[in-house]
This record gives structure tokens, C-alpha cells and sequence, in this order.
């Protein structure tokens, strides 16, 4: 009896790890922010980053070259659902999650550069008029 309960949470546990449906979840994403205020200021040099508020489990704006940027939700890509499951650091333009040891690449669409995740991060859409940054899905 022992066994079978062990077997079946062993493979509950299999299941909901490897779930595909488990990808980081849709919600309305509409932000309107201006880049020249103060609080945005770390961003002013390309290869920066911040987190604001937002999406799913907050979200990351990613300065490239120019007037590039990426805009990502923080939630990890691979298991999205756990309460741990979101980037927690940024560090040389490599984000890394705050479960596991993924890590994704900010200035390739968040490619993942290691480990458990095979997904990259959910990337939101962006437009910017003067310093006026619109971030959103839909
Ligand atoms: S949930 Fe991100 S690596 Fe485990």
C-alpha cells in the first residue's frame, strides 16, 4: 500500500513539472509610464535593467542599443505557478530565477542561457512617443 501512495505522488509530482499547459499565465497588461522621471533613471544606459510593477508577477524593461528595449513578465518560465517562480536578479543582462537555476538572456527575446527552463520569458509589446513608454498585450 505504502508503495502504490509513493508511486502515485512520485508521478504526481512528475506530472505537474512537466505539465505544458503550465506556461506563464495571460493577464492585461496596459502601462504607461515616463521614462525621464527619476525612478526610471537606471534605465538610461544600454544593457540596464528594472523591474515595475505589472503583468504577472511584475515585469522587467530591458534597455538594448539605441532606443531598443525588452519588455518581459517576471514570472519563470518554467514553473510558472509556484509562488518562487519569478527573476529575482539581473546581473550583466542575464535575468535568473529565484526556485531554480535558470537564467535567461534579456538582449535575445530572454532565450534560456541554463537550465530547467526550456521556454523563454513571456516578452510584452512596447512603444515609446518622446520618453512615454506604453507597455501591453492587447
Ligand atoms: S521555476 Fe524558475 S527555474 Fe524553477
Amino acid at each position: 500500500m505504502k508503495t502504490i501512495v509513493y508511486l502515485l505522488s512520485f508521478s504526481l509530482l512528475i506530472a505537474s513539472c512537466n505539465s505544458k499547459d503550465d506556461y506563464i499565465e495571460d493577464v492585461y497588461v496596459n502601462i504607461h509610464i515616463d521614462l525621464s522621471l527619476p525612478e526610471y533613471s537606471d534605465l538610461q544606459v544600454s544593457g540596464s535593467s528594472i523591474f515595475i510593477e505589472g503583468g504577472v508577477e511584475g515585469i522587467i524593461i530591458y534597455h538594448g542599443v539605441g532606443n531598443d528595449y525588452k519588455v518581459y513578465d517576471r514570472n519563470c518560465s518554467y514553473e510558472p505557478s509556484l509562488a518562487c517562480s519569478y527573476i529575482d536578479s539581473v546581473d550583466a543582462g542575464i535575468a535568473y530565477c529565484n526556485c531554480c537555476s535558470s537564467a535567461f538572456l534579456l538582449s535575445n527575446n530572454a532565450s534560456v542561457l541554463n537550465s530547467p527552463a526550456l521556454l523563454p520569458l513571456k516578452m510584452y509589446n512596447w512603444s515609446l512617443n518622446g520618453s512615454q513608454m506604453r507597455i501591453y498585450n492587447h
